[in-house]
């Protein structure tokens, strides 16, 4: 009986694995199936490896231990006839927050880091501290709850040992670029305002893709996040597909997923309805929570700082009542931005400020109808993103 059980959990696995995943339009996702509009894609769910692989690209995994111990995955890549360590200019890109490398490598052959690779740059990809891809900690006896103990000026140390090793490994030390979305622009303008001396040693520029730096008072996910914090815990951590269940089930299921995911991110309604799937599925990565804390502080306070403990702590760990501010005038490095005009969580009006504070070479680009994650799930990011970001790239190149 147990064997008959198991004989038929694989079978049903390996016909959910084959089924079709994705569909051309959104109203074929009820019957996708048997639609002809619909189409299995490896692609959904597949890791960084698997999708280097499936592309024919080569992909190194590296190793790079923060100061304060967390060991982070570094994934590098180059296509089948390039040798690595050839004296390539490097770029490194940096996900957003509750995300992971794969989130880069998921439009086939135009993803951002295969046409990098192909037109001569030297592509690494990081992992925040703690997603499912950085999961370790160099003292093995380490508890969960100092594990997961981190502030977003502690997730911020994660930029400059990556940037060291991969400085020390290319012998490019000045010429790194640094694509960041989201968070992992935050974590850049973060560290190049505390450490410009480091960032000016080691980037060429700075590329915000949704610098998520100044963040509204009130936006659906902003709320969201003050309604999770409240239940007091340290990660957030579903791994599970949800996303995709919701959003390929049924109809009504399928239009919650879609009214759930634009309020998080905005309204957009270009997406491509395949390409939009395969995005939402490796949301939500696992996360530590306290950064969210601070996340709120910036949203409440309009200020870009450190995080704020109360007055008698703060005077204790900074030598006065309030935390002291990320100075983005100290920033030495070029920073250029792309945003969406219709990303309700970083808005042009609050980029703009964050433009305004700079005194370094920056450009702002505002892409109609893009939201917060559409330069993935468009169904124009050809035109509309890849081509002037790769324009931008040749202005950097060395
Ligand atoms: C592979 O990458 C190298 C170095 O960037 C480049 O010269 C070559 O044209 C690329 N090959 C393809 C097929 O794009
Ligand atoms: C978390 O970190 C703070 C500040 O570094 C420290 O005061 C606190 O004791 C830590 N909590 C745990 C549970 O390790
Ligand atoms: C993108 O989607 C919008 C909305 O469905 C549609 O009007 C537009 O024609 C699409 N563009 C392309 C290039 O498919």
């Amino acid at each position: 009986m147990s064997m008959f059980v198991f004989l038929f959990g694989l079978w049903t696995l390996s016909v959910e694995g084959l089924r079709n995943n994705v569909c051309n339009r959104w109203s074929d996702y009820s019957n996708k199936d048997f639609s002809p509009f619909c189409f299995y894609n490896p692609d959904v769910g597949a890791n960084s490896i698997q999708l280097a692989e499936r592309y024919n690209y080569q992909i190194q995994t590296h190793k790079v231990i923060t100061e304060d111990g967390y060991i982070l995955t570094v994934y590098r890549i180059a296509n089948s006839t390039t040798s690595f360590g050839i004296g390539l200019q490097p770029v490194f890109l940096l996900h957003g927050t509750i995300s992971s490398s794969e989130i880069w490598m998921q439009n086939g052959l135009e993803s951002i880091p295969f046409v990098l690779a192909n037109i001569g740059f030297d592509v690494w990809l990081g992992n925040t501290r703690g997603n499912y891809n950085s999961p370790s900690h160099a003292d093995a006896n380490i508890t969960p709850m100092e594990y997961w103990n981190n502030t977003f000026d502690d997730l911020v140390k994660d930029v400059p040992a990556v940037l060291d090793y991969i400085a020390e490994n290319t012998n490019k030390a000045g010429e790194i670029v640094y694509i960041g979305h989201s968070a992992g622009a935050l974590e850049a303008v973060a560290y190049a305002s505390d450490r410009p001396e480091h960032a000016k040693k080691n980037l060429k520029a700075i590329i915000g893709i949704a610098p998520a730096v100044y963040l509204p008072k009130e936006q659906f996910m902003v709320n969201l996040v003050r309604l999770i914090l409240r239940f007091n815990l340290v990660k957030f951590d579903i791994k599970s597909n949800v996303f995709h269940e919701i959003c390929t089930t049924n109809v009504v299921t399928i239009s919650l997923c879609r009214t759930f995911v634009y309020l998080l991110f905005g309204n957009s309604r270009i997406d491509d309805p395949a390409q939009f799937i395969v995005t939402v599925r490796t949301f939500p990565d696992r996360v530590a929570l306290k950064p969210f804390v601070q996340y709120i502080q910036f949203a409440d306070s309009g200020e870009f700082k450190k995080f704020d403990y109360g007055k008698t702590a703060n005077l204790m760990m900074y030598g006065q009542e309030t935390p002291p501010k990320y100075d983005l005038g100290r920033i030495t490095v070029p920073f250029h931005s792309f945003i969406g005009a219709s990303d309700t969580l970083v808005t042009e009006q609050n980029c703009l400020k964050l433009h305004n504070e700079l005194n370094v070479e920056n450009s702002l680009r505002v892409i109609q109808d893009y939201d917060h994650i559409s330069f993935f799930t468009a169904n124009n990011t050809h035109d509309m993103f890849l081509v002037p970001l790769l324009k931008l790239m040749e202005r950097l190149r060395t």
